[in-house]
């Protein structure tokens, strides 16, 4: 072992397969796990006890927006306190790359960042400005189908001609060559929605040679999300690729209840063909506001407004009242703007949240002034509230769909496991203490007891805070899942 070797002694090993843990000490050699085992007679330049503690592979954000955050702000705060050490972006169909914007920057992809921020026309590009950053935390990339809808047509209300499809297929192609994990869809955003099922059967068409995956937020969660989960599937067998279902809910109030038949569906798919999906731990989603989810029923607050910044963290009904308008002109008035949607019944999302087939992805919005908690909250959430407290799963359940399970899927290879030759990416954290602090009123906050987070083999966060190291990368897509429903 050499100077840059660092021994975490006695820890309570869970190693993300989903197997029982083990107390054993874990070297760490350069970006590598060298080692496993009891008192392991090795002298490191820096040694660890970690008696008590738990040792789990770094977490994975499976749903991430942090395509552009990543650049600008390559400390990753608010996931590397989590003990997140690789995000997937692109998710929702709005990627930064490729995307040329041609002047526009439509409804959603303004979730990502401002429009002089998009600079990445290929994904090579991309690729090379996240090695440029060296992030804390590992990067891999989906790209958005709404992104190249953007690309390559002059309004996005309609669907694609087959030139458009044609034009859409080889960027997706050229950024597979480049290591993208998949495709991803946001049929549910008006720049999305006019594109039939065939469209987007058409442009997956390249990702089962790649080995890729397909992650849809549906065209739509509410009532007729029965229809959306078919189209979804329908879409991975035609094109033959495994189906990631993005941050799976009953929204709005009248589907409240219908987990079960949703998870149903689900599983019955799963027999034939591979399908997950991805869901954060909060009763309450966030995103752009949507005038058709206004509903007089649901709170809804503003997370900002381009017209109105002053109104950001109030509610809408509040606004509305002060305004002495209706909510749905109040909306109207506030475009373009964010919101956080109260329309989740807790009980639905701890029935997804611990079903099987489900990994955890914050869906965190990070240039958002008063985010939705999620952002800061959503793994240390999951292990102190809903595993140590409401004992909805076990510690190593909770761990295997942060790590073992989402690495498997997106084909990440080398990561999520704590296994000999495999990436240091490592979390050690205090499983009695972990919790989540960030709330609605105060959603900025860095959650407690995550004791240290390597990644590559460095350490890049510990009880004291950051680090001033750095050991992210950016993660191009491994061996093929293929398209085996079983083990997805
Ligand atoms: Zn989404
Ligand atoms: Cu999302």
């Amino acid at each position: 072992m050499s100077t840059r070797d660092t021994l975490i002694r006695n820890a309570r090993v869970f190693d993300g397969s989903g197997n029982s843990e083990k107390v054993a000490d874990v070297a760490i050699c350069g970006d590598r796990i060298t080692a496993i085992g009891p008192r392991l007679a090795l002298n490191a330049a820096t040694s660890i006890e970690a008696e008590g503690l738990a040792l789990a592979p770094g977490f994975i954000d499976v749903h991430t927006h942090d395509d552009l955050y990543v650049i600008r702000h390559p400390e990753m705060l608010p996931k590397i306190s989590q003990g997140v050490t690789t995000v997937i972006v692109g998710n929702c169909g709005i990627s930064a790359a490729p995307a040329k914007l041609n002047g526009r920057l439509p409804d959603p992809m303004n979730l990502l960042g401002e429009a002089g921020q998009f600079r990445y026309p290929a994904f090579s590009t991309y690729v090379d400005a996240i090695r440029e950053a060296q992030p804390a935390v590992n990067v891999a990339a989906l790209v958005g189908h709404t992104a190249l809808r953007n690309d390559q047509m002059d309004r996005l209300d309609r669907a694609a001609t087959q030139a458009e499809i044609l034009a859409m297929r080889a960027q997706l192609q050229d950024a597979l060559d480049h290591g993208a994990l998949g495709l991803s869809t946001g049929l549910a955003y008006l720049s999305a929605n006019s594109a039939p099922s065939e469209e987007v059967m058409e442009l997956a068409q390249p990702l089962a040679a790649a080995g890729a995956i397909y992650a849809t937020h549906m065209r739509t969660e509410s009532d007729a999300i029965l229809d959306a989960m078919n189209e979804a599937f329908a879409t991975g067998s035609s094109a033959r690729v495994p189906v990631v279902v993005s941050h799976l809910k009953c929204a709005g109030i009248a589907n409240w209840g219908r987990s079960g038949e949703v998870l149903h569906a689900l599983v019955a798919a799963r027999g034939t063909q591979p399908i997950g999906c991805d869901c954060y731990p909060y009763a309450a989603g966030s995103s752009t506001l949507d005038l058709r989810q206004v509903d007089e029923r649901v709170k809804i607050a503003i997370t900002w407004s381009t017209p109105h910044p002053e109104v950001a963290g109030r509610t809408l009904a509040e606004i509305a009242a002060q305004w002495q308008i209706t909510q749905l002109e109040a909306a109207r008035r506030l475009q373009p703007a964010g919101a956080i949607y109260h329309s989740i019944s807790e009980e639905d999302m701890r029935r997804i949240l611990r079903h099987p087939a489900t990994m955890i992805g914050s869906d965190g919005l990070p240039n958002d002034p008063r985010p939705h908690p999620r952002l800061w909250g959503t793994f240390p959430r999951v292990l102190g509230r809903y595993c140590r407290e409401e004992k909805l799963f076990s510690l190593t359940q909770a761990i295997h769909k942060m790590t073992g399970m989402p690495a498997r899927r997106f084909g990440l290879a080398g990561r999520g496991l704590i296994r000999e030759g495999c990436y240091a990416d490592l979390t050690l954290f205090d499983p009695e203490k972990v919790e989540d602090t960030a709330t609605f009123d105060n959603p900025i906050q860095p959650s407690r007891g995550i004791a240290g987070v390597w990644v590559n083999g460095t350490l890049a966060y510990n009880s004291q805070g950051l680090t001033s190291q750095r050991g992210g990368r950016f993660v191009p897509r491994g061996k093929s899942n293929g398209f085996e429903p079983s083990g997805f």
